[in-house]
């Protein structure tokens, strides 16, 4: 007896457990499908937080390009001063959306200067090209711009002369120049010389390598990381910024759209939301607008889910309603906005698409009403907006939101609610910790199938709220894999899902964990980002059972499993998630008619510390690791790594 305990204790240091001894048997059957899976079913929510838009992927480098700040200085310095009244910020109501504008009056030819410090500095490429334009005004003859991108020693890196021809109206002027040093943290001078006066505006630096090449355009790198994910759909603009903290400062898709210089800026909702985080410098300047969004998600191949401020403010702020007797305006951004994204170029807003560059519709299918609001207010808001669509575009999916918890008093409140009303879609959130999401990786198992589908429009795994930010380690990403499942495994109610947040600046974020880390120059994706990547690209198109003694699998012995047909590729997914730090071996029984081929792909992220994680230095400490296994016949035995998430894709004939 003693002998075989020691023998036990031997094998179990060398990593043979009892539980890697004996093979879990799981069943497929391939030739049953269980439902279709949504062609947009994994995606991603797109936010203005973290720097997500200004000073991330929006590429503009120059901060308060317009003197539209609260503070219109913010961002600038004056390199000589001049007289009195040398340097004139001139407010003029007329100039819609922007009406501040900075006068230089010079009178003695002297040299003068304003000096931006970018985003927590301004990355810069050696051996880039940089466009500086501004718009200005002035009469007067031998007005010349001289442009300096200086690096953190204030050594100049890139020049550039611009003569300004006198002109009576507002004009815009540009050049490109190279750039001979790579720095994340360059600064901007801006040097003006000649005599009389010259009005200035929208002072901008844009890298010319941008996203598709589009002048003023998105950082290449960020929205590259997105494309690789081939994701189903994009919600934008949120989040919390939808709703705002109180109604004068909510997402209104209309003034972000149209010439940049007329779109009002406002204050971003997160510059202040979290006081150990205050972002003062954080506003909204709508460069990237609605058009962007729509093109954004076209170029990604990715179907556009605008989610709409439903007439009340966030009820974690001030909470504020609009009375239901003035909600005619928000129910008619939502009609109009349909119009802007489908209607045809002779509908006001078509025109205005078509003008902007898209003459064709964008194919809009579903919008969203409202970000996590809740209570009777909701609904009773809800209500209107949803008769008036269903009554003029009765084609457009309505998402309506179930709240900030998937459980408690006011989610069964607003589910009850929505179901009732036959909302098409309705929105989950779960921020939690990692034990939520292996413990509910079964969640979806018996759910309510008639009426609407489920958007898990917001989640992630935190591992240390609420108590200092998350950290995107393995052991978040790996419960989310495990979740994940469930929510595949259940395609047939849950529509779509995406991880929030999406993108955080490293020197400028309020919310972790995130899905994807910037600085100025560099991106990486965390864990996380390495699983919904691998869902994404391997969404198949019909869901096939996988159960383990007639059950699904999820969580028993800290196994999750599912399976998906691809019809285009003819290929059997599997995905498991061995949640132990054990291997696990596993008998992979399919059933079915179809002829399996021998070699399959392996697409493997695993790590025995589940506190690893990527970050800028080391970016793929957990990255997929590929490889080939020959099965024999329709038995596959495969043994899953401890803390795996293994991805198999089996060809059928
Ligand atoms: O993703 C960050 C925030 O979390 C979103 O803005 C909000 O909807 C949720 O509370």
């Amino acid at each position: 007896m003693k002998k075989v305990v020691s023998l036990m204790v031997a094998l179990a240091g060398l990593g043979f457990s009892a539980a890697a001894q004996s093979p879990i048997a799981l069943n497929i059957q391939l030739d049953k499908p269980s439902g279709k899976i949504s062609p947009h079913m994994w995606g991603v929510f797109f936010e203005d937080i973290n720097l997500g838009a200004d000073g991330g992927i929006y590429a503009e480098l120059v901060k308060n390009r317009s003197f539209e700040f609260d503070e219109p200085w913010m961002g600038w310095k004056k390199l000589e001063n001049g007289v009195e009244g040398t340097y004139l910020l001139v407010n003029d109501s007329k100039r819609k959306g922007n009406k501040r504008y900075l006068r230089l009056n010079n009178a003695g030819n002297l040299k003068l200067g304003l000096q931006n410090e970018g985003f927590r500095g301004m990355g810069v490429k050696a051996g880039g090209a940089y466009e500086f334009s501004l718009q200005y005004q002035s009469t007067a003859k031998g007005m010349t711009i001289h442009v300096e991108l200086l690096d953190p020693q204030n050594k100049v890196i890139g020049a550039a002369e611009l003569p300004l021809d006198p002109v009576a109206s507002w004009s815009e002027a540009a050049v490109k120049f190279p750039v001979d040093q790579t720095t994340e943290k360059a600064k901007l001078n801006v040097w003006f010389t000649g005599e009389g006066t010259l009005d200035v505006d929208m002072l901008s630096l844009f890298p010319v390598d941008t996203w598709k090449g589009r002048r003023k355009g998105l950082r290449k790198d960020m929205v590259q990381m997105l494309a690789d994910m081939k994701p189903g759909f994009i919600r934008f603009p949120g989040g919390c910024i939808v709703e705002g903290r109180d109604l004068a400062n909510r997402f209104q898709w209309k003034k972000t759209v149209g010439p940049i210089s007329e779109r009002e800026l406002i204050i971003n909702r997160w510059n202040t939301e979290f006081k150990h985080r205050l972002t003062p410098d954080y506003f909204q300047t709508f460069g990237l607008g609605f058009f962007e969004y729509f093109l954004l998600a076209e170029d990604i191949g990715a179907t556009a889910v605008p989610i709409l401020n439903c007439g009340m403010a966030c009820q974690f702020n001030t909470g504020e309603v609009v009375p239901l007797d003035e909600l005619d305006e928000y129910v008619q951004d939502a009609l109009d906005l349909i119009e802007f994204a489908n209607g045809s170029t002779a509908t006001k807003w078509g025109k205005l698409r078509a003008e902007m560059g898209h003459p064709e519709p964008f194919h809009l299918k579903m919008l969203g009403v409202g970000n996590e609001n809740w209570g009777p207010q909701y609904i009773e808001r809800l209500a209107i907006f949803k008769k008036a669509l269903n009554e003029k575009h009765p084609e457009i999916k309505i998402i309506a939101s179930s709240g900030t918890d998937p459980e408690g008093d006011r989610f069964d409140f607003l589910d009850d609610k929505l179901r009732a009303m036959n909302i098409d879609i309705i929105d989950e959130h779960y921020y939690r910790p990692p034990s939520w999401f292996l413990s509910s990786a079964s969640r979806y198992d018996n759910y309510n199938r008639n009426g609407a589908k489920i958007f898990a429009g917001e989640y992630a795994s935190h591992t240390t709220r609420p108590n200092g930010p998350g950290k995107s380690t393995w052991e978040a990403a790996l419960s989310e894999a495990a979740f994940m499942t469930g929510l595949e495994r259940n395609g047939d109610v849950v529509e779509m899902a995406s991880y929030a947040p999406l993108f955080g600046h490293v020197d400028g974020w309020q919310w972790s964990p995130d899905l994807i880390w910037v600085d100025n120059l560099q991106v990486y994706g965390t864990p996380s980002y390495q699983v919904q990547k691998l869902y994404a690209t391997n969404r198949g198109t019909a869901i096939i059972p996988i159960m383990r003694d007639g059950e699904s699998v999820s969580g028993k012995d800290s196994l999750y499993a599912s399976a998906v047909y691809d019809e285009s590729s003819k290929e059997l997914i599997v995905k498991v998630v061995n949640y132990n730090s054990q291997p696990k071996k596993v008998n992979l029984d399919v059933v079915s008619k179809k002829k399996l081929t021998a070699t399959a792909q392996l697409v493997t992220l695993a790590n025995p510390d589940l506190n690893v994680s990527n970050s800028l230095e080391e970016p793929l400490n957990i990255r997929p690791k590929e490889s080939t296994v020959v099965y024999n016949g329709k038995k596959l035995v495969q043994t899953f790594a401890p803390y795996s998430f293994t991805l198999i894709r089996l060809p059928t004939k």
